[in-house]
């Protein structure tokens, strides 16, 4: 695995810019004045969060002539694949969609196998996470999941909770949609105490009651198996996300390509429905 400690770069260190710091803080006031909307992080070289539906696993089996939990045991190599691949390519946060709300429509025993291959998932390569300094955490609903699976999930995320080497996200009993109304329900209840008015509600304050808070939106999602959706994966996070649709069945998955896919992204131009700083220039 590569060496995930002290892989990333001072806060600044982006893509070679020409802007002076006089005509950033131009365009900084510029956006304050139009928009109540946060300025967007942009990330440095080595501070990507890149999100992946790992999309697949049941026609790679398919394809072999094997069970569909076959194609979900090859799914967790690709990850530990591509999570040891992952900090040498620049990225720092990766999100990973494991189970979502949608997935319990499965068959049982599909649905009891993916919740077996959480937990010999965890059994098996916490430790080493937690030793690579790599922070865990589990996005999605806690209800209806088994109480041992509950348990592992809290262990992981307390045992791993002081690391910031890499954070790994595994969205599990996950769903964009339940995300932003568990949110809003948050919100509502914090004005019912008195915590809160709803009249001081904007972008930034809603955010912060996503389970994906504090960790910043991804910059890049990335979908295998040739399908172009999202599939209710990280719908308010990915407003201003790269997307890239791969084709390969998530088993299939390797270094090789994810570091093609961030090759395509650090090939575009992100503008968050503005113009880049040279252009506003050449055009004030
Ligand atoms: C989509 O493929 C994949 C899933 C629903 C599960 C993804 C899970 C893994 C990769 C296993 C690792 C997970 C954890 C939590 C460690 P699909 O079954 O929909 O494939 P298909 O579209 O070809 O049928």
């Amino acid at each position: 695995m590569a060496p995930l400690s002290g892989m990333n770069d001072a806060p600044g260190d982006h893509a070679a810019s020409t802007i002076t710091p006089e005509a950033a803080r131009h365009v900084l006031a510029h956006h304050e004045l139009v928009s109540s909307t946060p300025v967007p992080r942009d990330p440095g070289r080595r501070d990507l969060h890149v999100a992946i539906v790992m999309d697949g696993n049941g026609r790679w089996a398919k394809a072999r002539g094997m069970p569909r939990a076959l194609g979900h045991r090859e799914g967790v190599a690709a990850l530990r694949r591509t999570i040891e691949s992952a900090a040498d390519l620049g990225v720092h946060r990766l999100t990973v969609f494991g189970f979502s709300t949608e997935n319990w429509r499965r068959p049982k025993r599909e649905v009891m196998e993916l919740m077996g291959l959480l937990r010999a998932y965890f059994h098996s390569d916490l430790k080493r996470l937690e030793h690579r300094g790599v922070r865990v955490r589990i996005l999605g609903r806690r209800t209806g999941l088994e109480p041992d699976v509950l348990e592992m999930i809290e262990a992981a995320e307390t045992q791993t909770a002081a690391n910031d080497s890499f954070h790994l996200q595994v969205a599990f009993n996950y769903g964009g949609r339940a995300d932003i109304v568990d949110a809003a329900r948050a919100f509502a209840e914090a004005v019912a105490r008195g915590d809160a008015k709803a009249c001081d509600l904007n972008e930034a304050l809603f955010e912060a009651h996503l389970s994906t808070a504090p960790i910043p939106a991804p910059d890049l999602i990335i979908r295998t198996s040739g399908e172009q959706r999202l599939s209710n994966f990280l719908l308010w996070e990915c407003a201003y996300a790269e997307l890239i649709f791969q084709d390969v069945y998530w088993p299939d998955y390797g270094p090789e390509h994810l570091r093609a896919a961030i090759e395509d992204y650090r090939s575009r131009q992100r503008r968050y429905g503005g113009l880049v700083p040279e252009d506003i220039l050449a055009a004030s």
